[in-house]
């Protein structure tokens, strides 16, 4: 259990294996499903640049703190907060980092797990053959008949559940660190695999300027705040995952080289998840702006058209399930290991967030069929005749109402949040930036900058100045800045 004193928690067997674990964290659903069609719902190229701009200006910073924070007080990030703010004298409010954090976990942990479970399926879907020569047509009437099955997405969440918990309720040892040796390579090798595919198909170079090509128009306070949100979403950032993994991270290791490699291989799998997607968009005429079932109505009509395309389609889909795996672990870390330090045994505290979790799951579930027409942050606009009439905003609504009560004659348009959206949104786009910033805000203001040298063993000291000094002015002031020109 190496040589930390706690005697609740383990230390990471090396540095590779604490390198494993943060891309095991990083690298999942965020990079290879949402990456993809939130570029594609925000209008490409400007949106990659601001995600990419994100990353550097907050994304590695905070996560060097984060990490920093749970190393020295080597505890969950709830109590790694408390201990921290005493330690350094700092406002009570930095406290509420650990708390927000836990909260987020289940809010995401609840969403995240049902997605996984769309990994299952279609594990099972290809195997079937169901895609054998697959157009759009086929693939797009697969996930539409899958989404208004609730019972049948119940049933694979269920089992993710299970899978995840299972493993968290292991500890890191035996739990986290032996699945995650094992995974990421593979992972890899079917991207690069999947990418040679994309490289042939007639439409890579409409793929490649939809992700590169800048079209600075396309940017919307919106936008920029789903990139920001996303920085963080897909580097495990703000809420405490990556803070509790810190705290089983050995002593001697180099924090920025070390957040450098897990930042950039998480990087390249979104953008090479992003460069075999569009390619198929675009070749077989499908809509890049259509939401989260992008990756399952693109991928399959490729594996259709590929010899051995069941076979390498299910391993691609398990791939894809077991990066999920090893970041829902990470999503669950923060709130058992309170648990645990409470006194409660790894398996209780396991069953205890995997059984919220679940439950709050069939929000999600029921967002793509049942409840789907009740939504939050709805604008309602009324068109007569190209020209708007009428625009009101609700809170709460219910969707069908709003169209069905249209007066003749008025087009209405109507865009609010599912369940799932308002979960996720609340979550990337405004409680992980707003730990983040926090995070950022306490390791550069209040920490002494003795302990910060000490802690982060960061041997040049130009770098260390480089990374305060972003850590104090930079990110505060982008995630702030965001925030505000979103309110108005
Ligand atoms: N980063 C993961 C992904 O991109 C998801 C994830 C893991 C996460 N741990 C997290 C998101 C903690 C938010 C907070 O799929």
């Amino acid at each position: 259990m190496g040589n930390d004193k706690s005697g609740m928690h383990g230390v990471w067997g090396s540095r590779l294996t604490f390198i494993l674990a943060a891309t095991g964290s990083a690298v999942g659903l965020g990079n290879i499903w949402k990456f993809p069609y939130i570029i594609g719902e925000n209008g490409g190229g400007a949106f990659v640049l601001m995600y990419l701009l994100c990353i550097l200006a907050t994304g590695i910073p905070v996560m060097m703190a984060e990490i920093l924070l749970g190393r020295r007080a080597r505890m969950s990030p709830i109590h790694t907060m408390k201990k921290m703010v005493q330690e350094e004298h700092a406002p009570k409010i930095f406290k509420s980092v650990g708390w927000m954090g836990a909260a987020s976990g289940f809010l995401i942990l609840s969403f995240y797990t049902v997605i996984a479970g769309w990994m299952i399926a279609y594990i099972g879907k290809m195997i079937s053959g169901d895609f054998t020569g697959a157009d759009r047509a086929i693939s797009n009437a697969q996930f539409s008949s899958f989404l208004a099955d609730p019972l049948m997405m119940s049933v694979y969440h269920t089992i993710f559940v299970v899978m995840a918990m299972g493993v968290v309720a292991r500890g890191i040892h035996k739990g986290l660190e032996d699945g995650v040796r094992m995974m990421m390579p593979m992972l890899f090798f079917m991207l690069v695999l999947l990418f040679g595919y994309a490289l042939t198909t007639p439409g890579f170079s409409a793929g490649w300027d939809f992700m590169f090509k800048v079209d600075f128009s396309k940017i919307t306070t919106d936008s920029v705040v789903v990139a920001l949100g996303h920085s963080f979403f897909t580097l495990s950032l703000g809420m405490g995952a990556i803070m509790a993994y810190g705290s089983y991270m050995p002593k001697q290791a180099s924090l920025g080289k070390t957040v450098m490699i897990v930042a950039t291989l998480d990087t390249m799998v979104a953008v090479v998840a992003g460069l075999i997607i569009f390619p198929i968009v675009f070749s077989y005429g499908l809509a890049p702006d259509s939401g989260p079932g992008l990756l399952f109505q693109t991928l399959p009509i490729a594996f259709g058209a590929l010899p051995g395309g069941a076979i390498i389609g299910a391993l691609f889909f398990t791939l894809v399930l077991i990066a999920a795996w090893s970041s829902a672990i990470s999503i669950a870390e923060p709130a058992v290991a309170w648990a645990v330090e409470k006194g409660f045994s790894r398996a209780k505290a396991s069953l205890c967030v995997g059984v919220l979790a679940w439950l709050l799951g069939f929000g999600s579930i029921l967002s793509f069929s049942d409840w789907g027409q009740y939504q939050t942050w709805v604008t309602e606009t009324h068109w007569q005749e190209e020209q708007m009439v009428h625009s009101e905003f609700h809170l709460f609504a219910n969707v069908e109402t709003l169209k069905a009560n249209a007066p003749e004659g008025v087009a209405v348009q109507v865009k609010g949040k599912t369940f799932f959206d308002t979960v996720d949104a609340l979550t990337a786009n405004i409680m992980m930036p707003l730990g983040g910033i926090m995070i950022a805000f306490f390791v550069g203001w209040f920490m002494r900058r003795e302990v910060i040298a000490y802690e982060a063993r960061i041997k040049s000291t130009a770098f260390l100045k480089l990374w305060l000094f972003v850590l104090r002015y930079i990110s505060p002031l982008a995630v702030a800045s965001i925030f505000v020109s979103a309110l108005m």
